[in-house]
């Protein structure tokens, strides 16, 4: 039996710069979350389905993917799939996902074919963690994503730019609220790829506290070279060495989202 039905959070993992470590982030702290005892699903909202090939699911096994679920073929809870961890399903993606665009055209409700879906979900009370990894733009899909989602959980690699793009994923997220979804929050800020021997690093990181203040975890996930091997063994690098400093990152991450989120919801309460 799982433990007694918790909140259900909706994160979408957004950002529309490629490379920032969405997908690394959606895998490993999607594994590190199932580690300490929460119900994860990862949606792999990208048509690349780099979070799909990184869990070990193979395209010939995605027979079902989020296409069926989003044109409506497909309820939710029978798209998702066990991975070889307990406690984090996935719900796979293909190339399809990425005719959903054309396809989805004028219908009405287009912006919310995800939200729709996944109400089921809320009903089912079956994971107390939903992590949507959006592909790297602001499409269609990451505006579902979005719109599905109670929050926007942005991975920032420590890189000169990385405050412009922000802007830009910020004015999205005030469209999306505008319209869409008036409840969309920012879960939280976290600082990817930080090289200590960087000043660069450093300095990236000092000006995204500044601006976005108590946002940012202060948990910070270095550079780390098991983290970037692990995806080619179909592996979560919490899987493929748990000592590494990159996991160990993920799980701090993990324990810190999980006591952000208890504090927050003690204050709503
Ligand atoms: N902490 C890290 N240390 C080393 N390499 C990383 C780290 N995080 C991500 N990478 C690598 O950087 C590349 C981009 O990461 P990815 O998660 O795919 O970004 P996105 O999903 O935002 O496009 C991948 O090759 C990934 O393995
Ligand atoms: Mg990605």
């Amino acid at each position: 039996m799982p433990d007694s039905k918790k909140p259900m959070r909706v994160l979408a993992i957004a950002n529309q710069k490629g490379g920032v470590g969405k997908t690394t982030t959606a895998i490993n702290l999607g594994t590190a979350l199932a580690a300490v005892g929460e119900r994860v699903l990862l949606i792999d909202a990208d048509p690349q389905g780099n979070a799909s090939t990184g869990l070990g699911v193979p395209r010939q096994q995605r027979r079902v993917t989020l296409y069926d679920v989003m044109m409506g073929d497909t309820p939710i809870t029978e798209a998702a799939i066990q991975t070889a961890l307990p406690g984090l399903d996935l719900i796979a993606s293909d190339a399809d996902l990425s005719g959903v665009e054309l396809e989805l055209g004028q219908m009405p409700r287009r912006s919310y074919r995800l939200r729709d879906a996944m109400e089921r979900l809320r009903i089912a009370g079956t994971y107390s963690y939903v992590l949507i990894d959006c592909p790297p733009s602001l499409n269609l899909l990451t505006v579902n994503a979005m719109t599905a989602s109670d929050a926007v959980f942005v991975p920032l690699q420590c890189e000169f730019f990385a405050l412009e793009g922000l802007t830009q994923l910020m004015r999205t997220v005030d469209l999306v609220r505008g319209s869409l979804n008036p409840s969309l929050e920012i879960q939280g800020v976290v600082l990817t790829m930080y090289d200590r021997r960087n000043s660069l690093s450093e300095q990236v990181a000092r000006d995204v506290r500044t601006h976005f203040g108590e946002k940012v975890y202060e948990t910070v996930i270095p550079r780390n070279v098991r983290v970037s091997e692990a995806p080619s063994f179909g592996k979560p690098v919490l899987i493929y060495d748990l000592k590494c400093a990159g996991s160990q990152a993920y799980l701090k991450l993990a324990r810190e989202v999980v006591g952000r989120e208890r504090q927050r919801r003690l204050a709503a309460a």
